[in-house]
C-alpha cells in the first residue's frame, strides 16, 4: 500500500519523506489556505520536494474552467495530479484531460457508482472521503470495500486513495482491504508509526543497559 501524506504544509511533508515511507501528496484548498503562502510557490515547492504525484485541486465549477485550471496546473510540474470533484461538470472535465493524458484524481467520493463513473471517465485515482461519511453515521470503509469489489469485477486500473483519514484504524483497515493508498494527515502518520508500548519498553532497556559491566558504546 501506497502511503500519501494529506497536507501543503512544506515541513511536515519534509518530515515525512525523512521518514522513508512517502510515496506522494494530496492537497485541497483547506490544506493550502492554512499555510498562508502563495498557492504556486506552496506548490511547485512540493513538487521539488515529492517525486511522487502531487495532487492539486481545480477551483472551477463548470467543465470547461476546470479543463483550463487542469491544464494549467499540470503543466506546472511533471508530478502534479490534477484533483476534480465528482459532479456532472467534475465527469465532462475527467474525460477531456484524462484523453489529453494528464492524470486525474476525482475527489469528494461518497458513494461507490462515483467512483465507477470516475473510473469509465478515465480517471487514474478515486478519492473515497472515509471521516467524512463516519461523522455522518455513514461507513467510510464500507464504502472503499464496495469501490475495489466493483474495480476488480471490471478490472479498472484506477486507483483507490482512502482519504478524510481521522485515525490509525483507517490506516488498518485501508490496508487489510487492498486499498492502493491511503492518504494520512501527519498527526495520524505520527500516530501510526509511534506506539506507547515500544517507547515504554525502550524507557526500560535504555535504564537496564545502564546496568550493563563493561559497555563497548
Ligand atoms: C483528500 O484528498 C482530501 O484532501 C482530504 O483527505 C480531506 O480530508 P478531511 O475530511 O479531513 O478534510
Amino acid at each position: 500500500m501506497k502511503c500519501f501524506i494529506d497536507t501543503a504544509d512544506v515541513a511536515e511533508i519534509r518530515e515525512a519523506l525523512s521518514l522513508g515511507i512517502l510515496d506522494g501528496v494530496t492537497t485541497n484548498p483547506t490544506l493550502v489556505a492554512k499555510t498562508d503562502r502563495p498557492f504556486k510557490d506552496v506548490i511547485l515547492e512540493i513538487c521539488r520536494l515529492v517525486p511522487g504525484p502531487v495532487s492539486v485541486e481545480v477551483v472551477s465549477t463548470n467543465a470547461e474552467g476546470m479543463v483550463r485550471e487542469g491544464r494549467e496546473l499540470a503543466s506546472w510540474a511533471p508530478n502534479i495530479v490534477v484533483k476534480v470533484p465528482l459532479t456532472p461538470e467534475g465527469l465532462k472535465a475527467i474525460r477531456v484531460l484524462s484523453r489529453e493524458g494528464i492524470r486525474v484524481n476525482t475527489t469528494l467520493i461518497f458513494q461507490p457508482l462515483q467512483a465507477l463513473l470516475a473510473a469509465k471517465a478515465g480517471a487514474a485515482y478515486v478519492s473515497p472521503f472515509v471521516g467524512r461519511l463516519d461523522d455522518v453515521a455513514g461507513y467510510g470503509m464500507r464504502l472503499v470495500a464496495d469501490i475495489l469489489e466493483i474495480f476488480r469485477h471490471y478490472g479498472y486500473t484506477t486507483e483507490v486513495i482512502v482519504a478524510s483519514v481521522r485515525h490509525p484504524m483507517h490506516v488498518l483497515e485501508a490496508a487489510r482491504l487492498g486499498a492502493h493508498i491511503v492518504t494520512m494527515p501527519f498527526a495520524v502518520m505520527m500516530q501510526v508509526v509511534k506506539h506507547p508500548l515500544t517507547d515504554v519498553g525502550l524507557a526500560r532497556f535504555l535504564e537496564d543497559w545502564q546496568k550493563v559491566p563493561e559497555k563497548p558504546f
